[in-house]
């Protein structure tokens, strides 16, 4: 039994977080969202009594602003909850002793790769999201005794915004759907993410991890997964990342290579086709 603080309690991995710990942990769930415990990450001092009041041993801290195109409108507000709001979680953490859990992105990569990108790999993010996501890991690694810094990859699951769920909706509007082929990733489904994460720290691992389900794809070949094991017939669209106008600059190649966590985890994560047919199975 260990005390957890889990922030973004209300979001899509956050929550997935809460559920998996809440047997044989205690656990406190923070939010901006009502319906959880009220707190922006970004008021250090609220933030800052709350956890030396319950003095967590571990901070998972997926709590984030994830429109990547809203970030690129909104640079300020990417920065104070992207930056400032880890920055103020990774000094607590430090203060009280806590593992800090930060869970990053394959944005922080500008995807000039050809192959998936390694921890050692340099990172250089392409736009506000995977700046202030950056910024983030760089106030973890520098103010934190011990921590795990994850980066994952096109996230999907049950309680926030995600691909799976905007390809079936649109599948529902549309004739044909039109997804860019040019961007490649590694899907990953919330719960295998937790359970991951999960297994890192009871292994008592440290450093950075990538940790994704296992495959790569491009949007527009997930998009016709996601149609055929719905047995929806509509026809997919391959288009350039030209042609979709977007705010934010999108890496070319976001792919993670989690040879590290499958070295620690004694095995791979399943393959992202597996994880959809649950996902879909999850929602229906
Ligand atoms: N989604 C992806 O594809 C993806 C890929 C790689 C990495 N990640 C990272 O994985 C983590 C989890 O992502 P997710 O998709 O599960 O995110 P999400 O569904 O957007 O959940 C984030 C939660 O944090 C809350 N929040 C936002 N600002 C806050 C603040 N100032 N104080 C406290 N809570 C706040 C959000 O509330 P509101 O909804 O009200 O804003 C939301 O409930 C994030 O750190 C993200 O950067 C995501």
């Amino acid at each position: 039994m260990s005390r957890f603080l889990v922030t973004g309690a209300g979001g899509m991995l956050g929550s997935v977080f809460c559920r998996q710990l809440k047997d044989k942990n205690e656990i406190y769930g923070i939010d901006i969202k009502p319906g959880f415990i009220e707190i922006d990450i970004a008021e250090k001092q609220v933030l800052w009594d709350f956890i030396k009041k319950t003095k967590p041993e571990v901070i998972v801290h997926t709590a984030a602003y994830t429109d990547v195109d809203g970030c690129e409108l909104d640079p300020k507000k990417a920065h104070k909850i992207n930056a400032i709001g880890t920055k103020n979680l990774a000094e607590a953490c430090k203060d009280i002793g806590a593992l800090m859990v930060y869970i990053s992105t394959d944005y922080v990569f500008d995807g000039e790769k050809d192959k998936p990108y390694t921890e050692i790999d340099l990172s250089n993010p392409i736009n506000v999201y995977g700046k202030s996501k950056l910024q983030g890991e760089e106030y973890v690694k520098n103010s934190c005794g011990r921590f795990l810094i994850i980066r994952s990859s096109g996230l999907f699951g049950k309680n926030g915004r995600n691909f799976v769920d905007t390809i079936l909706k649109l599948a529902a509007l549309k004739e044909d759907l039109k997804v860019v082929d040019d961007q490649r990733a590694c899907p990953t489904y919330v719960d295998d993410l937790a359970k991951a994460v999960i297994k890192l720290v009871s292994l008592k691992k440290e450093g950075i991890y990538h940790v994704a389900n296992s495959g790569v794809c491009s949007w527009y070949e997930f998009a016709e997964k996601i149609l055929k094991i719905s047995g929806i017939k509509k026809e997919v669209i391959p288009i350039k990342t030209d042609k979709s106008a977007r705010a934010a600059r999108r890496p070319k190649m976001s792919a993670l290579c989690c040879d590290k966590y499958v070295e620690a985890a004694g095995k791979p994560m399943r393959h992202g086709r597996e994880a959809l047919k649950d996902y879909l199975k999850e929602i229906c």
